[in-house]
C-alpha cells in the first residue's frame, strides 16, 4: 500500500540507530505504537525477543495483524469472493451507482467489492478471527490498487485513472507468522497505560493531515459499516488523532513520553511537523538523556505539483530516567 507516512525505507536505519543507543535487540521487548503498513514493526519483531505492535485505524490493525502474525489465507473463500458481486454500501457511498455520484470506484469494482465483503460477512460465525482477517485484508489490499484517487481518499479523481478500470483481484496477503508478536487496535496513549518493555517506536503523524479521513473508504470496508456520510467527499465521523493538532501535539508527546514504561523511546518526525526540532529536543530532555540521527527520505506525492522530493526525517532518542 502506497501509506502516507511509511516508514518502510528508513527500516535499517531504525534498527541500527536503536541497535546502538539500546545495545542487542535479541534480548528486547520492542513497542511501535504507530505500526501503520507494519514495516517497522516487522523489522524489529524478526530480531526482537517479543513485539508489540498497534494502530488506532482499523483497516491498518487489519493490515498489521495479518502482516504480522497472520494465518494463510483460505483460497477457497477467495476464490468465492472473487467470483461475488452485489449492491452495498460501497456501491452506494463510494461509486457513481450511488445518489451522490461519488467516483472512488467504477461501478464494477463497487460491486465486486461488495460482493466479496457479503462473502465475508455470509462465513463470520463459523470463521476464525484470524482466517477473517487475512480474507479481509486481501479484500482491502485489492479495493486500494483499484481506488481512482491520488493514493489517498481524501477526494476522488474526476476522470477514472488507468489502474481504477481493471478489475478488482483478490490476491493472498504474505504474512510472517511472527509467533512474539501481538497486535492491538488502540489509542496509544491507553494502551500505554496497560503495556510495557524496553523499546518504545513512536512514528505519529506529523502534519494536520488525518489518516482517519484520508483512508476513509477503507475504515468503511474494514467494518462493513458507513454511517453519517455526507458531503462531495463521503467523510463519515473519523478519529481524529492529537497528533495532527497544532494545539494538542506538544501535550500528546509530553503524556506519551510521561506515562510509557520503557527505558528507550525513538521518535521519527520529519522537518515539515507540527512540531520543531529545536522544541522536541527540549521536550525530550524534561524526560532523561536526549540524542538524535537525521536522514533524508523520499515524500510521498500525491500531485505533480508537491514542492520536494526528499524530507529530512529525524529520529529522536531518549533514555528515559527512572
Ligand atoms: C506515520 S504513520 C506510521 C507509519 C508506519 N511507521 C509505517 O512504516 O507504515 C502514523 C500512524 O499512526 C496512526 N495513529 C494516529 N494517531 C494515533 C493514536 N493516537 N494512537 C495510535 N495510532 C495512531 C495512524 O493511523 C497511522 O497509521
Amino acid at each position: 500500500m502506497n501509506y502516507i507516512g511509511s516508514k518502510g525505507a528508513l527500516a535499517p536505519f531504525i534498527l541500527s540507530s536503536a541497535t546502538l543507543f539500546a545495545g542487542t535487540l535479541h534480548d528486547k521487548t520492542v513497542c511501535d505504537l504507530f505500526g501503520g503498513t507494519g514495516s517497522v514493526a516487522e523489522a524489529f519483531g524478526l530480531t526482537c525477543k517479543a513485539l508489540i505492535a498497534n494502530d488506532v485505524e482499523p483497516y491498518s490493525a487489519l493490515w498489521l495483524h495479518q502482516r504480522l502474525c497472520g494465518v494463510q489465507t483460505d483460497e477457497a473463500l477467495l476464490e468465492q469472493m472473487r467470483q461475488a458481486s452485489c449492491e452495498g454500501i460501497v456501491c452506494e457511498h463510494f461509486s457513481p451507482l450511488g445518489e451522490a455520484k461519488r467516483g472512488y470506484f467504477t461501478p464494477q469494482n463497487a460491486r465486486k467489492i461488495d460482493g466479496a465483503r457479503a462473502v465475508i460477512v455470509h462465513h463470520e460465525k463459523h470463521l476464525a478471527r484470524a482466517k477473517l482477517q487475512a480474507l479481509l485484508a486481501s479484500l482491502l489490499d485489492g479495493a486500494d490498487r483499484v481506488a481512482n484517487t491520488t493514493s489517498v481518499y481524501g477526494s476522488f479523481l474526476k476522470h477514472t485513472k488507468f489502474t481504477a478500470t481493471q478489475a478488482l483481484s483478490l490476491r493472498a496477503l504474505p504474512a510472517t507468522r511472527l509467533t512474539n508478536a501481538t497486535v492491538h487496535n488502540r489509542e496509544g496513549l491507553a494502551l500505554l497505560e496497560e503495556v510495557e518493555g524496553d523499546i518504545l517506536y513512536l512514528d505519529p503523524p506529523y502534519n494536520h493531515r488525518q489518516y482517519g479521513l484520508n483512508y476513509h473508504v477503507l475504515n468503511a470496508i474494514a467494518r462493513n459499516e458507513a454511517r453519517d456520510i455526507k458531503g462531495k467527499s463521503g467523510f463519515g465521523n473519523y478519529y481524529r488523532s492529537r497528533w495532527c493538532q497544532k494545539r494538542g501535539v506538544e501535550e500528546e508527546l509530553r503524556a506519551t513520553l510521561k506515562t510509557a514504561k520503557f527505558r528507550y523511546i525513538l521518535m521519527s518526525y520529519n522537518d515539515e511537523g507540527l512540531l520543531g526540532t529545536a522544541r522536541i529536543r527540549e521536550i525530550f530532555e524534561e524526560f532523561g538523556r536526549y540524542d538524535c540521527v537525521s536522514q533524508a527520505h523520499p515524500r510521498l506525492r500525491t500531485s505533480k505539483k508537491s514542492p520536494k522530493k526528499e524530507t529530512i526525517e529525524t529520529l529522536h532518542l531518549l533514555e528515559k530516567e527512572s
